[in-house]
């Protein structure tokens, strides 16, 4: 619930109520869902605020929980429509999961599992692939729905499938499933072509189950993998090098549940930076780690926005008009594709020229119309974007393209003259959490728009 708002927040991590409509059994009258965000300019932010579990390591540390009978327990559980889906997709293959608090999430997983993910709940979310791996271990066989293209492209799987094919996995593509299937894994050198997020996390899970060493080059470096690797640890397995391009895994070992604690989200870290940066103001974020985004801060420092490590999270504060930069995006240690669009709606209203290129997604730049809808100046060519800063946007109403896309749109809105209000916010809710409530804390002119 929106504590300051006037209607509730759309209670997406709790798919019983956030299903069923208004003025059924159970369902208040007042919680029609809301439609969009509505948000104007109002001023510095002033205030701090506590950031969430990352949506990113939460997904994947599901996943990993189906590599062993018994009941974990997540803290620090953002509630998101993805947390949602994920826990739907475990309950599928027999598991349960409870919330006991706000965001203490428990999974007991059976001792017997259906390994098979269907297309229903795969296609509302990509990261279901990472059930791939951890179900091959646990089962010998998965059954897995093709996640399919998104908003920002084809988005293959064929180095998570190649890699599981050299720990000896039959792997059949047919009616829009991916059929899995290994009578004993063998660990084995897999080099990745790139550094692939999701790849990397389904062949660690996938290696604690196999036969001797397997070596993972060119490895993800996030520091969800990281978390990934400290929680399989946890759990007994042995995954070395988490955090640098060769992770090895000596498998084979029992795996037991635990009670783990994610990284904070660096991306949620970076919407209220940028929040600040637009708006001016100075805000601390508590639980934030300023060590997972170095890189981003240093950009942010050329931009004049200043941040600084403080204990136990990080402060920001912008004193003075945003400037231009140039702006890469990379795998991480690299500034990540997912700030993408929330440094584009900054350079959109700093002063001078910024040059962004997107590294990682061939077509990350969809939600670009809806910012000169706004009336920034941006050109897209391929892969980079050309934003000349302007004094101000006009607010106006906007669509969201994707979650990261629609909180860049949400912040860029505290920057334009007037009202804007953002629509589509499913997307939102899938990846942000309370972003209406946490935001009105610091003082911004942000409200839901209600359904009719
Ligand atoms: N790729 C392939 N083949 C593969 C795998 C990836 O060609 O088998 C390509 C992709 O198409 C893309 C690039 O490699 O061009 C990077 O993809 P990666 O596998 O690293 O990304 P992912 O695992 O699908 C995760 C995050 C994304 C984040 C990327 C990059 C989750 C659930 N998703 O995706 O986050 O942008 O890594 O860091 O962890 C988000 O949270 O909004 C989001 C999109």
């Amino acid at each position: 619930m929106d504590p300051t708002g006037d209607i509730p927040a759309p209670d997406t991590a709790r798919p019983d109520t956030a299903r069923r409509k208004a003025g059924e059994p159970g369902v208040p009258e007042e919680a029609t869902a809301p439609v969009g965000i509505r948000v104007r300019p109002g001023g510095p932010l002033h205030g701090e605020l506590e950031i969430g579990g990352a949506k990113n390591s939460v997904l994947k540390l599901l996943a990993a929980t189906t590599l062993a009978e018994g009941r974990f327990t997540l803290r620090r559980v953002p509630r998101i429509a993805d947390v949602t889906t994920m826990t739907e997709l475990l309950e599928s293959f027999g598991c349960r999961t409870s919330f006991s608090d706000r965001d203490v999430l428990h999974v007991h997983v059976p001792e017997r599992l259906e390994p098979h993910a269907s297309y229903d709940l795969v296609s509302r979310m990509r990261a279901s692939i990472a059930v791939l791996g951890p179900l091959l271990a646990r089962c010998g066989e998965a059954m897995v729905a093709l996640p399919g293209g998104d908003d920002f492209g084809s988005r293959p799987i064929d180095m998570h499938l190649s890699a599981l094919e050299r720990l000896g996995v039959d792997v059949e593509v047919s009616h829009g499933y991916v059929h899995a299937r290994a009578d004993v894994l063998k660990g084995e050198e897999v080099s990745l072509a790139w550094p692939s997020v999701g790849a990397t996390e389904n062949i660690m899970m996938a290696a604690t189950a196999a036969e001797g060493r397997t070596v993972i080059d060119n490895a993800a470096r996030e520091p969800e993998i990281a978390d990934l690797a400290a929680f399989l640890n946890r759990m007994g397995a042995e995954v070395l090098g988490a955090g640098s391009p060769t992770i090895t895994i000596n498998g084979g070992g029992p795996l037991a549940p635990v009670d783990h604690t994610p990284v904070p989200d660096r991306i949620e870290t970076a919407v209220f930076l940028a929040a600040v940066g637009i708006a001016g103001g100075e805000i601390t974020l508590r639980g934030a780690q300023p060590g997972h985004l170095r890189m981003l801060c240093d950009k942010l420092g050329e931009m004049n926005l200043r941040t600084s490590t403080i204990k136990g999270g990080m402060w920001a504060m912008a004193p003075h008009r945003l400037r231009a930069t140039e702006i890469v995006t990379l795998p991480y240690p690299g500034v990540a594709t997912d700030y993408q669009p929330l440094l584009v709606a900054m350079l959109s209203l700093a002063e001078g020229v910024g040059l962004v290129t997107e590294n990682v997604f061939a077509n990350r730049f969809r939600y670009v119309g809806e910012l000169i809808r706004m009336g920034a100046d941006i050109r897209v060519e391929g892969r980079c974007a050309i934003v000349r800063g302007r004094e101000h946007l006009s607010g106006a109403p906007v669509r969201a393209t994707d979650i990261r896309a629609g909180a860049a749109l949400v912040v860029a809105g505290l920057g334009a003259e007037g009202e804007t209000t953002v629509r589509d916010i499913h997307h939102i809710s899938r990846g942000h959490e309370d972003l209406v409530a946490k935001l009105k804390s610091l003082g911004a002119d942000v409200a839901w728009v209600p359904g009719t």
